[in-house]
């Protein structure tokens, strides 16, 4: 049933235009950063709502879309609980690592512990075309000894670390990453970086992963962890599809913060393929239904599920804020937000748009080599769209409702 009841409030609504939050990079706690991850929003973003809208260190944030886990990060770097979904078991890993962040001295301890030039076999041909693109064969040997330790000792929450540190280092462009220059936000293909090392001519040279891991650790831990951080031991974490998050209770989140995929702007499959392997999700990763939508229709058809389970689990009066931006799409201009009003204005009952922020700061999210147009395809601006639940779920009268209509047009004058 198509439903129309925001229809009075959605008159009420303008979009508020402003430099919410700094342009400036990186100037958030180092942890934000040490991992780089497609599409993932400046931490700016949740602190500027988590300060808007809560000022109680018993309530409860979530992520449904939660990726490199910025909200996630910044509600427990704030003194927050904070619940983690997202259905790719890498950005699982990226954000589960980071629950419990060691010391120095124990980073360092467990790190010595490792056999990193332990020989192994030879690798045949196929792991060879597949990883010797990208890594000097003793580099390779070294991130198998590691890959192996922590496949064996997946709950060690030390070793869990170390292997996000490493994971971080794993491809890019500079001295201190672990493969030959390539792309830090995404895994390209065996095929793609060969042509490029013919191209730019790359000669594959052996990189220590050990002294690498602990320049990272150390570069990363500048700035000390704030003692509000020990909440992230109450955290949840899941990996649900976003359309059924049925391991989180009705009414138990007090504000969402998140941005789900865009269209099909993405490919968090293809893209995370290297990292993957590394952590060992690789198959489970292919296995999945990860958010490519061919058609706004497709895409519209998602976000209406998605929301219904948003609107679930968050109390009556909590706020759910979804991030999105504006997409190309068939030759025009899209803005988002007004897709997420639409799907708000049709099919729900229990919301209403609480107010619609623009980030007025212009960024590109990726930057434009490897022949990817990202300016025109990416998305530019923060929009975030504010829904807001009802403490009782609103009544559809027709007749009150349309008094209520012709009431909002008269002190509107429209
Ligand atoms: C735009 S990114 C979120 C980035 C995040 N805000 C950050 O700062 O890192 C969207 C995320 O949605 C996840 N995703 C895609 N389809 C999903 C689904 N059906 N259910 C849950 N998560 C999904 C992707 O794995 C990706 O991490």
């Amino acid at each position: 049933m198509m439903i129309n009841n925001n229809l009075a409030y959605r008159i009420n609504i303008t979009k508020q235009e402003d430099e919410f939050w700094t342009s400036n990079q990186r100037k958030m706690h180092p942890i934000h950063y040490t991992i780089s991850y497609r599409a993932s929003f400046k931490p700016e973003l949740p602190e500027f709502f988590i300060r808007r809208y809560l000022n109680d260190k018993t309530k409860v944030v979530m992520d449904p879309f939660s990726g490199r886990g910025t909200t996630i990060i910044q509600a427990n770097l704030m003194g927050y609980k904070a619940i983690h979904n997202d259905l790719s078991p890498v950005s699982y890993f990226i954000v589960k690592a980071r629950q419990y962040i060691p010391e120095k001295e124990e980073f360092l301890n467990r790190l010595n512990q490792i056999d990193l030039k332990k020989n192994r076999k030879e690798p045949n041909l196929e792991e060879k075309e597949r990883f010797y693109p990208f890594f000097h064969p003793d580099t390779y040997k070294e991130l198998l000894n590691l890959r192996e330790e922590y496949l064996n000792n997946p709950d060690d929450k030390i070793l869990k670390y170390i292997m996000f540190i490493a994971l971080s280092r794993l491809h890019g462009h500079s001295d201190g990453f672990f493969s030959v220059y390539s792309f830090p936000q995404f895994s390209v293909l065996p095929e793609a970086q060969k042509k490029n090392n013919l191209r730019r001519n790359i000669k594959i040279i052996y990189k220590d992963i050990k002294s690498r891991i602990i320049k990272k650790y150390l570069n990363d831990h500048k700035i000390e962890i704030p003692s509000e951080y020990k909440i992230s031991n109450f955290n949840e974490y899941y990996q649900l599809d976003s359309q059924n998050l049925y391991m989180i209770p009705d009414n138990s989140v007090d504000l969402i913060i998140t941005s789900p995929p865009f269209l099909d702007k993405v490919n968090y499959k293809q893209d995370n393929w290297l990292r993957a392997w590394f952590i060992g999700v690789e198959e489970e990763l292919n296995d999945l239904a990860l958010g490519i939508y061919n058609s706004l229709e497709e895409w519209k058809e998602f976000m209406k599920n998605s929301i219904k389970e948003m609107i679930r689990i968050i109390k009556p009066g909590g706020r759910i804020v979804i991030e999105v931006g504006e997409v190309k799409y068939k030759k025009n201009t899209i803005f988002l937000e007004d897709v997420i009003m639409d799907i708000i204005n049709n099919y729900f009952n229990n919301v209403y748009v609480d107010e619609i922020l623009i980030n007025k700061q212009m960024f590109t999210k990726l930057s434009n080599c490897w022949k990817i147009e990202n300016n025109i395809k990416g998305t530019n601006t923060n929009r975030c769209i504010v829904l807001k639940k009802y403490y009782h779920t609103y009544k559809i009268n027709p007749v009150s409702f349309n008094k209520k209509i012709k009431l909002t047009r008269k002190l509107l004058n429209i």
